[in-house]
């Protein structure tokens, strides 16, 4: 009602939600007059005397019959929509969405990687989740979809997006530190957009640049020079920071070796007034030169 219904699922979802508000609320009025009725009436100063009531067959009726009705409209309009949601249609797009502390990353199935979750309008898209570490929750409120990412566990939802732009993604089960930076974004675009994308401009890129995505450092790290979890990436070649060695603090200027050396060791040298949260991240010799030369020219 407030966000757009962006999604095929969306208007089930609003309308199963908005039936059962309707119904509470009457059910709240309703409870709440009739009891505060029946306090006046049968208050003790206007004299009223207890009484022992047995039977009354209409009116056993009248409260069972009520309740059951709500109950199996709430449950029927429910499970409406959420068989829809559940059923996956056969010829769908597959995304893999991989979720780790703190960022989220999208796999096709042609190899392309990307922090954005980009999809054609009009198309269904099934999203595979899994996590590398701790339960996380892959939310889209514009398409009213939600489902958690476990560990060593595969989730799925799908959705067909119905209208263009961009709309966003949040993580909705606390996870540590960067909880609440666990952003990304759904990128609805026409057909034809999409494909251009698919198979082609987007598949290229910095090599360095594609691997701080992957390993999850874009999580915590920006690029264009504001300060997260993490120090920027921006301009790091070559600054002088303050680091504590071994409990000593000391300033250094920022150079190859000292990169390297924090993305293998990052307890070694910690830049003071940051937490020391980083974990070690695997990576080949290959993938460290890589990201050491990509880092080395952001400037
Ligand atoms: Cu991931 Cu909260």
């Amino acid at each position: 009602m407030f966000i757009p219904e962006a999604s095929n699922s969306a208007h089930y979802v609003d309308t199963t939600f908005w039936v059962i508000v309707v119904i509470s609320a009457v059910l709240l009025v309703g409870v709440t007059s009739a009891m505060l009725f029946l306090i006046f009436r049968y208050n003790r100063r206007r004299g009223a005397k207890a009484e022992q009531v047995q039977g009354g067959t209409a009116l056993e009726i009248i409260w069972t019959v009520i309740p059951v009705v709500l109950v199996l409209v709430m449950f029927v309009i429910g499970e409406k929509s959420f068989r829809l949601i559940r059923s996956v249609p056969r010829e769908v797009m597959t995304v893999r969405v991989d979720a780790r502390q703190w960022s989220w990353m999208f796999g096709y199935d042609n190899g392309l990687r990307s922090d954005q979750l980009r999809v054609p309008l009009g198309k269904p898209v099934k999203l595979r989740l899994s996590s590398a570490d701790v339960l996380h929750s892959f939310y889209i409120p514009a398409f009213r979809i939600k489902e958690d990412c476990v560990p060593g566990m595969e989730t799925y939802l799908w959705f067909t997006p119905q209208q263009q732009g961009s709309f966003d993604i949040f993580c909705t089960e606390y996870c540590g530190l960067g909880h609440s930076g666990m952003l990304a974004k759904v990128l609805v675009m026409p057909e034809k957009e999409f494909t251009d994308w698919y198979t082609g401009s987007g598949a290229k890129g910095n090599r360095g640049l594609q691997l701080l995505q992957e390993k999850g450092c874009l999580g915590c790290h920006t690029t264009d020079g504001t300060p997260k979890v993490g120090p920027t990436f921006k301009g790091i070649y070559g600054r002088t920071v303050t680091v504590i060695t071994a409990g000593k603090e000391r300033t250094i200027a920022v150079d190859g070796d000292y990169l390297k050396r924090s993305i293998l060791d990052p307890g070694a040298d910690m830049v003071k007034d940051f937490p020391p949260v980083m974990p070690k991240i695997p990576v080949t010799p290959e993938e460290l030169e890589a990201i050491e030369d990509s880092l080395e020219h952001l400037r």
